[in-house]
């Protein structure tokens, strides 16, 4: 494989990322890469800025100082929603759903976002707006269908428990057809059951949507066993960075989940 391909499966890229918020370094020198395709995992423990990475790539917060590359473009200056149109899906730690509409109406939502409409053709009702709603309708139902969320589709959001209001966000963001998917904590409340169901679900959603996954969790037996590769970060700094074996046996990571008498990263 010559230079050029090597580097054309690099659709993340972050280059020497800080971020301080007063004298708290949330982020620290972070570089990583990202390849097309892989799940790639983000540990550590808690406060080790892996929600703040996760703002700066998807434009929630801009960083002090570094870079953010997604498919050879620099994101470091776009707003949140120029990313989201730039193929970045994401998931937020704490629900970040519509709870007074329906699961459908969240989708619709999102998805309209999405869509170029015409003020004119939207008050005539045009034929091309009948039509676009039309598909923006098929396929937000599809997408439910795939999570077997359809026959809840016309139920209001706050209804829902936890865990399936977790799944209707993760609909919400298949549905903007991401290159990138990013999520953060989706198995945080979840039992051990349904966290099993959802690391099959994350490692259906990357072989059937061609995308890749980008991955923050404190269950380590998900993270173990969806990674394609581990990145861990203690106090905003990048402490290890390897396969799930090589993340397991790395002294450095032991130390750190142990001494916090947190996880056990062998888990
Ligand atoms: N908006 C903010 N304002 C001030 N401090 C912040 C803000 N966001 C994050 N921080 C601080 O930055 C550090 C990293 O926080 P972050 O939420 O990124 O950690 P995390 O790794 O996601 O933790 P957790 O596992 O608990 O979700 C923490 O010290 C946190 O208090
Ligand atoms: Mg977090």
């Amino acid at each position: 494989m010559n230079e050029i391909n090597i580097k054309d499966q690099k659709l993340l890229i972050l280059k020497n990322l800080s971020l301080s918020f007063g004298g708290i370094k949330a982020v620290s020198n972070l570089s990583l890469e990202v390849n097309s395709h892989e799940i790639f995992s983000i540990i550590g423990p808690n406060g080790a800025g892996k929600t703040t990475v996760f703002n700066i790539i998807s434009g929630f917060y801009q960083p002090d100082a570094g870079e953010v590359l997604f498919d050879n473009v620099n994101l470091t200056k776009c707003r949140p929603h120029e990313i989201a149109k730039l193929g970045i899906g994401r998931t937020f730690q704490n629900l970040e759903l519509f709870s007074k509409l329906t699961v459908l109406e969240n989708i619709l939502v999102a998805k309209h976002l999405f869509v170029r409409t015409n003020f004119i053709g939207e008050l005539l009702k045009s034929e091309k707006v009948i039509k676009e709603e039309d598909k923006i309708r098929k396929e937000s139902l599809a997408i439910l269908q795939y999570l077997n969320l359809e026959e809840s589709k016309d139920i209001v959001i706050s209804n829902f428990p936890f865990p399936i209001q977790k799944r209707i966000e993760l609909a919400r963001a298949l549905a903007l057809e991401p290159k990138l998917l990013i999520l953060d904590e989706p198995a945080g409340g979840l039992n051990i059951i349904e966290t099993k169901e959802l690391s099959i679900m994350i490692k259906k959603i990357q072989r059937d949507f061609h995308i890749t996954i980008l991955l923050v969790e404190h269950d380590m037996s998900m993270v173990m066993n969806v990674s394609d590769r581990i990145c861990v970060l203690d106090y905003g700094e990048k402490i290890a960075e390897g396969t799930p074996k090589e993340i397991q046996n790395n002294i450095k990571v032991i130390e750190v989940y142990l001494g916090k008498e947190e996880i056990d990263v062998r888990a």
